[in-house]
């Protein structure tokens, strides 16, 4: 009923397999705006934002610290995709997807469970939350597992001299990232949250718009 009322829709909802039913039953374009699975519109907008600094995505290095959640299993593919190398900071036990830690074979992808260790000579740095939408009740036992898995003023020190700082937001400060370091990267952090708004006119455009 909806694909006959509408030009499309953007979904966001937990279970990936939602966004799939939709995409399969339905005649119109189907957005995925956030699953458990993937965020893929913010990371358009989170790559946008390092070309738009950094001019290239060429030579430069993606370091990700945190929970292995759909931030992560988007970062990696994207960042992946568009030449970066990847590295990826994350507690044994929340690790990435199976299938995107099998997508990420073959390209400059590492993963470790020593932040430090990720963060080395990284031009881009990004966090998210340790406790995403859905997962509220797991709280209190997520503050333990991720102890330590913060962007703070040590990581800093590893990454290169000018390395940017991005964030999904809301931020949860001195959580996974600190005050101090938020506050020096906040123009960042903000461009990043207002090119939401253009990538995602973008992909409106590439599905919606005129076929080429
Ligand atoms: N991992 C977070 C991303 C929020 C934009 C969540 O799913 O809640």
């Amino acid at each position: 009923v909806l694909s006959r009322y509408l030009d499309g829709i953007m979904i966001r909802t937990f279970e990936q397999k939602e966004v799939e039913d939709l995409a399969e039953y339905g005649s119109i374009p189907i957005i995925n705006g956030l699953t458990d699975f993937c965020h893929p519109c913010q990371v358009l907008a989170d790559l946008m934002t390092i070309r738009e600094f950094k001019g290239r995505f060429e030579g430069l290095k993606m370091c990700y610290i945190g929970d292995g959640n759909n931030m992560a299993n988007s970062l990696i593919v994207g960042g992946l995709k568009v030449g970066m190398e990847v590295s990826i900071a994350c507690p044994k036990d929340y690790q990435p997807a199976a299938e995107v830690l099998e997508f990420a074979k073959g390209y400059k992808f590492s993963m470790t469970d020593v932040p430090l260790e990720a963060a080395k000579d990284a031009d881009v740095l990004f966090t998210d939350v340790w406790t995403s939408m859905g997962e509220e009740a797991e709280t209190e036992k997520r503050k333990i597992a991720f102890k330590g898995y913060q962007i703070n003023d040590d990581i800093m020190a590893v990454a290169k001299a000018d390395a940017m700082v991005q964030h999904c937001l809301p931020a949860h400060r001195e959580e996974e990232i600190t005050e101090k370091v938020f506050e020096a990267h906040a123009n960042e952090i903000f461009e990043e949250a207002e090119n939401r708004l253009h990538a995602q006119k973008a992909v409106m455009v590439k599905v919606m718009g005129p076929q080429e």
